[in-house]
């Protein structure tokens, strides 16, 4: 495969996404670019991008687009790190580069959730995603999910793209029924 710019990758996601006002085709159409771009890995990623937090998973910016619609980050799981229970309120296309990153899905009962209460969910299946791995997901009702590694396993580092500036999500209460709006907080690169 030949070798892969993160600027081209950026220029290509962006003329996809321009193309695709339906969500699901967006991810369709970066998923490749996405699987592309983690052959190239290793020549664009800097010490900086594997930064890491003995408090929680690390976010470390790539690129956030000016515009606000398209941004990249580096994270980084150590062992026993996790995300709580959220969405993102936009496409996403997750790409694995090193150890084994699990995400357990949520299932919203009562499809496309409007309000901050009385929320239904419930436990979907689990994926263990290795490096090379790519997965997708689509904004509600789809996808609520928790990610991360468990105790046992060694430090994860994936790439993740998504259609805005991601820096806020909704965290739900599963037994709650309940979600709120939180920042989430980034090193710059
Ligand atoms: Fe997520």
């Amino acid at each position: 495969m030949t070798p892969y710019s993160l600027d081209a990758f950026i220029a290509d996601c962006r003329k996809a996404a321009a193309g695709c006002p339906d969500p699901a085709d967006c991810v369709t159409a970066i998923t490749p670019l996405m699987l592309r771009l983690l052959s190239s890995v290793r020549d664009f990623l800097e010490p900086a991008h594997f930064r890491s937090d003995p408090a929680h998973y690390a976010r470390n910016a790539i690129y956030i687009a000016p515009e606000a619609d398209l941004s990249l980050y580096a994270l980084v799981w150590l062992p026993g790190q996790w995300t709580p229970v959220h969405d993102h309120g936009s496409w996403g296309v997750v790409g694995i580069v090193e150890g084994l990153l699990e995400e357990r899905a949520y299932m919203a009962l009562d499809g496309e959730i409007r309000a901050n209460q009385g929320i239904r969910l419930k436990r979907g299946g689990n994926v263990l995603l290795p490096p090379g791995a790519v997965t997708t997901f689509v904004p509600n009702p789809d996808h609520i999910h928790h990610t991360g590694v468990p105790d046992d396993r060694p430090r994860a580092v994936s790439l993740h793209l998504y259609g805005r500036t991601m820096s806020s999500f909704h965290v739900y209460d599963v037994e709650a029924g309940t979600r709120r709006l939180i920042n989430v907080a980034h090193n710059e690169s």
